[in-house]
């Protein structure tokens, strides 16, 4: 498969195109396919405090879908359902459930991106496409990737370009602004907090991590920044291996999970059964500057978060404040009863702290979950964490029959 060899190339000057098709410059979205959209949209808008910011259905001229963008922070995710049993979005629904179908990626040029992407060997997903009014283009280009995952490569001009969508500008033609909602202005008073995808996680079946390990280095160019084998993602009946790639600026981090053998079933298995034997985004992890506000916020508004065994934080302590203290870093400056009320997980590293909390499966299925996560410092994933929380995903596994 073919290298980089355009990555280190100089631009020609200021304000120059990047050098690379495939220099991702943010996540343009994330679109879910949902069994209906309009209630979809309700639950992230109740739940998370999203703005529900602007819709494609009949209303505007979308005969085949309804679509609806919603907002918070940096976080784009645009809700999608079909409108018939032939539409994509419905016949995914009826062998997943709700869950992501695209994680798109904002670039310079999305045809060049595109064809890039596929001398590297890609599949493609679609052909590109540009939509177009008097106001702007929006281009995109689609390739496969794990299971019924794709990833768009999206360019925007005009009124389209991205820095005006963040600033409540069109998102894409046929799409309106959604006035006058309450849950908006209740919100915008409420904040959540959530700022940005930190990671997004694919769950592949066993013995296929390294491939799409390969496939994110050798088609997107990405590059592996950690890995967790068996013996650190463990418990005393199942285990999981996770390679973390992440895009040449650093700019997304895509976990990859395997599962591993175990005496029982491991959480990347029950995925996959309740997922028809297909790979697929296990969880987003979306990050807050203040865990604590963002978890009271998210609890109050009855987000169903993982319960943390009692013993965690008895453990706890000693094992962060002893991992800061030998890599000269502040301790943990937040309130640790607060912590322990809230039931956030803490871990540290060489490079500082971080918090983080897991929802439970955000549909009946036991697929998708968000993270919650706050860093200081730390770039790692929680990895101290691993056994106390996969114990405490086990306890659902078996109320749910699938341990
Ligand atoms: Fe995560």
């Amino acid at each position: 498969m073919a290298s980089a060899p355009g990555i280190a190339k100089q631009t020609a000057g200021q304000g120059a195109r990047a050098a690379n098709p495939l220099d991702l410059i943010d996540v343009d979205h994330v679109r879910f396919y949902v069994g209906n959209a309009k209630q979809a949209a309700f639950f992230y808008a109740h739940c998370f405090g999203f703005q529900i910011e602007q819709v494609a259905d009949l209303t505007t001229g979308s005969r085949d879908a309804a679509h609806y963008l919603l907002t918070q922070g940096n976080i784009r995710f645009v809700m999608t359902s079909g409108l018939s049993a032939e539409h994509p979005a419905s016949m995914e629904v009826a062998l997943y459930g709700d869950g992501v179908k695209d994680v798109a990626f904002t670039v310079f040029d999305a045809e060049k991106a595109f064809e890039q992407a596929v001398r590297n060997g890609a599949q493609v997903a679609y052909e590109p496409r540009t939509m177009r009014d008097e106001t702007g283009t929006v281009t995109a280009a689609g390739i496969r990737t794990y299971g019924r995952v794709v990833h768009s490569f999206v360019s925007r001009s005009g009124a389209y370009d991205l820095t005006n969508v963040k600033r409540g500008g069109p998102f894409m033609p046929r799409y309106r602004k959604v006035e006058g909602l309450n849950v908006n202005d209740y919100n915008r008073r409420h904040a959540c907090g959530l700022k940005f995808v930190d990671h997004l996680v694919g769950n592949v079946e066993m013995g296929k991590m390294n491939h799409w390990v390969a496939f994110y280095e050798n088609v997107l160019e990405f590059s592996m920044f950690k890995h967790f084998d068996d013996k650190d993602i463990s418990t005393e009946y199942s285990a999981l291996m996770s390679k973390v790639m992440a895009s040449g600026n650093g700019l997304i981090k895509m976990p990859i999970n395997e599962p591993a053998p175990g005496k029982r079933k491991s959480q990347v298995e029950e995925y996959l059964d309740w997922h028809q034997n297909t790979p697929g985004v296990q969880h987003l992890a979306l990050r807050t500057d203040d865990e604590l506000s963002s978890i009271t916020e998210l609890r109050g508004r009855g987000v169903d978060f993982l319960t943390i065994p009692p013993a965690y934080y008895e453990r706890v302590w000693d094992r962060v404040n002893t991992t800061l203290q030998k890599h000269d870093k502040p301790p943990v400056k937040e309130d640790h009863e607060k912590i322990r009320d809230l039931g956030i997980l803490v871990d540290a590293d060489d490079e500082g702290y971080l918090l983080q909390l897991f929802t439970k499966p955000l549909q009946d299925r036991p697929t998708l979950f968000f993270e919650i996560i706050c860093r200081r410092g730390s770039q790692s994933f929680g990895k101290g964490n691993f056994k106390a929380l996969f114990e405490a995903l086990e306890l659902e596994q078996s109320k749910r029959g699938n341990l």
